[in-house]
């Protein structure tokens, strides 16, 4: 397995054949970069993984939503996994058919089940019972049927950030398969008629390394789904979500075979069409964020290099701890290798200690200006962008097929303050 991002003989990072120092140098920074090559290959071998048990592959747009990737997967084949009436608007502006759309999600609103209806999507995951009542009520209103599939939580806990465990009974997520819960919520859906029982949906978390959990999990899954089909009910899909982690250390692809291979011993002639989620494992190592050195600052045991990236544009080592590889653009500068300034922390201009983009990292040394890759930033990066402290959130765009399209320019603050309005005060 490759990685996306790769040094050339002068030892320039590069992507897709072109020189990063160039995207930077003509797209400015911050700046979100994606190999529409390394997506296209990792949902091609992700789907591969899943062909022999005839999987559907629903892309989860919470992990990258730009129009240019769902453009770019639709046209693989792949349908969406939505949460919310934002993202169903995104999937079909970029070419997914609505009857290739699953929404997942807590907290659906009645406007956003009527519009997922109106679009004729294809399966509404449902988490709780006053939800199965209002799909009813939605679709009753309209007079149609609503496909609609339980998710259930089968109390499987995986080995991952506790902000993205989802199998534990004591998260919001599912309706409890233990004390026949779940059993008489989907026998109760079944007998609506504005309701046609679409299956079955897990989802225990996200980055899990470890196979186990999965497997624990879908067997638990697969003998509730038998259970209820045992007692005579339709269960067409089992949708298995999705969590598959992926290497931040080294932005290695990831490799599905094992999961394939997992998937296809539990479920082979089971008689379920199986449906999947992937997010994160098809598009974080094909993604990096460029930034700039603003400033070289010493501190009491250690140097800060403050860069033009911050919080705002990659939340995730603040909000996790989670570890992303800041790499220079450019070769290294010292004949003494990587190690030369000793250990530095990557931080932003945001004003809160929390503010970092790396700690405690052995960078070459560096001069104002210099630019850096923050690897492995294609999933849940940019999406989860804000404009705090009023900086615009970076641009994003997608070098494929030997050239670079710009999928998002960075809004700039006259667009920003274009949105607000000022009361009229008296
Ligand atoms: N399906 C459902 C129902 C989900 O809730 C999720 C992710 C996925 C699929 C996709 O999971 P993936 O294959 O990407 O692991 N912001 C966090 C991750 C939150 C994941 C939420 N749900 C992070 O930056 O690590």
């Amino acid at each position: 397995m490759t990685s996306s991002f790769t040094r050339d003989d002068s030892g320039r990072l590069t992507v897709g054949g072109l020189v990063l120092e160039d995207i930077a140098a003509a797209h400015g920074t911050p700046l979100y970069v994606y190999s529409g090559d390394g997506i296209r290959a990792d949902y091609r071998n992700f789907a591969a993984a899943v062909a022999p048990v005839n999987g559907k592959v629903h892309f989860a747009l919470k992990a990258n939503s730009a129009l240019g990737v769902i453009a770019l997967l639709a046209g693989e084949g792949a349908g969406a996994d939505i949460v919310s009436g934002g993202e169903l608007h995104r999937a079909r502006a970029a070419g997914v058919p609505a009857d290739m759309i699953v929404f997942s999600g807590v907290g659906k609103t009645a406007e956003e089940i009527g519009a997922a209806l109106d679009a004729g999507i294809g399966q509404i995951n449902a988490e709780s019972a006053a939800e199965v009542e209002a799909i009813s009520r939605v679709a009753a209103a309209r007079d149609v049927v609503a496909p609609v599939a339980l998710r259930v939580n089968v109390d499987v806990a995986p080995d991952t950030h506790a902000k993205i465990s989802t199998g534990q009974r004591s998260t919001k997520f599912g309706v409890s398969t233990a004390q026949n819960e779940a059993a008489s919520l989907y026998r109760r859906l079944a007998g609506d008629p504005h309701i046609r029982p679409a299956g079955l949906a897990v989802h225990i978390g996200s980055q899990i390394l470890d196979l186990d959990p999965f497997a624990r999990a879908y067997t638990a899954l697969l003998d509730f789904g038998n259970a209820l089909r045992g007692g005579g009910l339709p269960v067409p899909t089992l949708d298995l979500g999705g969590g598959i982690g992926v290497d931040y250390e080294t932005g290695t692809a990831t490799d599905f075979t094992a999961y394939g291979a997992l998937v296809s011993r539990i479920f082979a002639d089971s008689g379920f069409q199986l449906g999947f989620e992937p997010g994160r494992s098809i598009v974080a190592n094909n993604g990096a964020l460029l930034t700039r050195v603003i400033y070289l600052k010493d501190g009491d045991n250690k140097r800060f290099v403050i860069v033009d990236a911050a919080m705002n544009d990659l939340l995730r080592p603040t909000l996790y701890e989670a570890h992303h590889a800041v790499l220079p653009l450019g070769p290294a500068k010292t004949a003494e290798g990587p190690a030369a300034e000793g250990p530095a922390d990557i931080v932003g201009p945001v004003c809160e200690t929390g503010d970092y983009l790396a700690q405690d990292r052995m960078l070459p040394a560096l001069a104002e200006g210099d630019g850096l890759a923050v690897m492995s930033a294609g999933a849940y990066g940019a999406v989860m962008a804000s404009s705090y402290n009023s900086r615009p959130p970076a641009g994003e765009v997608m070098v494929l097929d030997g050239a670079c399209h710009v999928l998002r320019r960075q809004r700039d603050i006259a667009e920003l303050l274009a949105e607000e309005t000022i009361p009229v005060l008296s």
